[in-house]
């Protein structure tokens, strides 16, 4: 496997956001532009310590941002390492290396409306997302959940005039009667609706059990952690089928594809190697694959497999490669 190749960002500006969340403006060392992107995107950082985490990008790209990115980082509890790294050992000033934007949260064309869920820090996509569809007149509604006005990111995003008309604020020690009962909320689909989620865990699961019944391309889903209950590594033995090379490899139940195509000299550029941030995906047949991943939509996952985690469904997975 081989790691993506990396461009180094100087840290502009640290600002808290709440007791929990710091956000980091990222700029070209020399004011350059950097790599555009699209709402929805994220990058690899790469910390000090030898941790390497994704965050979305938490600013609609325009031309009055093209010279920086700005992430919002929340300081787990648990964290030993990528978030307590970033709070206690970046500064303004310091250089990081980072990855290219990837985008595999991408707003959806065809919707003709974009209801936009955002659970505590999983606000960052969704709010440049929602900038996005300001900016262009999209009908869309954006909804976030927070603990109180204390824990809410970003507000003066938030509260800016173009988002204020779409917003809804759930604030679970705020006016009971402005909190968002998901079930009532997701009851009924209007036709053309895309449902874009991402939050904590539990509350990525609510959304999706309220939106059981909605049809699974209206569904776009950004994790930031493979749930603690997914098993992104082992499984039965299998065969891959090279198509372009003629070849077959073996993948041994302890392995991954990855590993497998590393071992006979096939590098398949890799991140977050959970499933997560779309790197490793190939092209293949998607239908004869065992998805595990958690960045692919249903209608991708016919003709594409992330192969960090996904396996075959039965003795056999061929791949464009
Ligand atoms: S390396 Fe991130 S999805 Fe495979």
């Amino acid at each position: 496997m081989s790691l993506e190749r990396t461009l180094t960002v100087r840290v502009e500006r640290i600002s808290r956001q709440t007791p929990e969340i710091l956000a980091f403006e990222l700029a070209h060392p020399w004011g350059r532009p950097l790599p555009s992107y699209e709402a929805g995107a994220h990058i690899d950082v790469h910390m000090p310590g030898g941790f390497s985490r994704q965050y979305s990008l938490a600013r609609a790209p325009s031309a009055a941002s093209a010279g920086s990115y700005v992430i919002g980082v929340k300081r787990e509890l648990s964290s030993r390492g990528g978030s307590a790294s970033m709070h206690e050992r970046v500064r303004e000033g310091d250089l990081l290396p980072i990855s290219a934007p990837r985008n595999t949260f991408p707003l959806r064309e065809e919707a003709t409306h974009h209801l936009l869920l955002a659970g505590g820090i999983g606000m960052t996509p969704l709010l440049a997302m929602a900038q996005a569809l300001a900016a262009r007149g999209a009908a869309f509604t954006l909804c976030v959940f927070a603990r109180s006005e204390e824990h809410l990111a970003f507000a003066d995003a938030l509260h800016a005039p173009a988002l204020a008309p779409h917003l809804r604020l759930h604030l679970d020690q705020g006016d009971a009667s402005q909190r968002i009962d998901l079930r009532s909320l997701l009851a009924e689909r209007a036709s053309g609706t895309h449902l874009y989620v991402c939050g904590p865990g539990g509350f990525m699961q609510a959304v999706r059990d309220a939106a059981a019944h909605w049809p699974e391309d209206a569904l776009h889903a950004e994790y930031f952690a493979a749930p603690t209950d997914a098993n992104t590594t082992t499984g039965l033995p299998f065969t891959l089928k090279l198509s372009r090379r003629g070849i077959t490899v073996p993948v041994a139940a302890d392995q991954t594809a990855v590993d497998a195509l590393h071992e006979v000299g096939i590098d398949i550029p890799v991140s977050c190697q959970q499933g997560l941030c779309g790197t490793c995906v190939v092209e293949g047949d998607g239908e004869g694959a065992e998805h595990r991943d958690f960045c692919l939509t249903g209608s991708e996952r016919r003709h594409k497999v992330a192969l960090c985690c996904s396996r075959a469904k039965g003795q056999e997975l061929e791949l464009q490669l």
